[in-house]
């Protein structure tokens, strides 16, 4: 059986409730990297989303962040990111996001994001648009990179990879109207299809980051790939543009332009 985009819905919303009741708290922090943090609350968020997963369709398969892979039909795939926007969430920043996909059959075909300190969710059905709170969203028209607000992100390991981001960061400066870094890759996707950002490219992310909002940003009529131009941004090795179709050329030149240093991820 699949589910509905209101099943995915519900799930965001009462997952997003754990992240709201836990937010003020102090919280249980494990390095999983040299910067790179879980709470506890990533873990209580996670469990919630796969015990009712389990429930209500036993034999689809789970990729949640915290977990990894939980076996099942290859066919019927939930992506799960239980909170994206970690950091923000430890710093009490209000700015991070539950994150769940769909796949059926090897396609994306159902995306919820749930910003829950806004009480903003953002959904899309492949091939019937992309809405937040109801209202049909769109991404911007804009067509002049130089007038253009963009978001990015970095990876964990940008101290040590040589695919830190930071070239593209500094270029992008100095040929848009500026580059916010927001802390949740599911919501800079959200915000391309909501037209709030004109454009967001990223290196090295993981598929449960942008499964759902790249749908999101797709069905809003952004253009939608990796930084090399490839259609699927979300295999290995995994980097993101979306962006208004007006402004996709100029990005995807930026972003593959020779430089003095590695730009690129994918
Ligand atoms: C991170 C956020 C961030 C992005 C990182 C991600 P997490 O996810 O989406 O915006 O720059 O690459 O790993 O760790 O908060 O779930
Ligand atoms: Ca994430
Ligand atoms: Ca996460």
């Amino acid at each position: 059986m699949q589910p509905t985009i209101q099943v995915l819905e519900e799930l965001a919303r009462e997952a997003g409730k754990i992240l709201r009741a836990g937010y003020e708290q102090e919280h249980e922090i494990r390095y999983k990297g040299v910067i790179d943090l879980v709470t506890e609350v990533d873990h209580q968020s996670e469990a919630y989303l796969i015990d009712e997963i389990r429930k209500r369709y036993p034999g689809h398969k789970i990729l949640a962040e915290e977990s990894g892979v939980t076996s099942g039909s290859q066919d019927s795939v939930w992506i799960i990111d239980p909170l994206d926007g970690t950091v923000n969430y430890a710093h009490q920043i209000p700015i991070f996001t539950v994150s769940i996909g769909y796949s059926a059959m090897g396609r994306m075909s159902l995306g919820v994001v749930y910003d829950p300190m806004r009480d903003e969710l953002y959904g899309a059905e492949r091939n019937a648009g992309s809405f937040m709170n109801g209202k049909r969203i769109h991404s911007s028209e804009a067509i002049d990179l130089k007038k253009s607000l963009l978001v990015t992100g970095f990876p964990y390991d940008a101290w040590d990879t040589e695919y830190d981001n930071f070239g593209n960061y500094v270029r992008f400066a100095k040929q848009s109207q500026g580059v916010r870094r927001l802390g949740s890759a599911a919501l800079d996707c959200c915000y391309v299809a909501a037209g709030r950002f004109d454009g967001f490219w990223e290196l090295q992310l993981n598929p449960w980051d942008v499964a759902a909002g790249g749908l999101i940003a797709e069905e809003s009529g952004a253009k939608v790939t990796n930084v090399r131009g490839k259609a699927d941004y979300l295999s290995a090795p995994q980097s993101i543009i979306a962006c208004a179709p007006g402004i996709y050329e100029q990005m995807l030149k930026v972003l593959n332009t020779p430089v003095d240093e590695k730009a690129q991820g994918g």
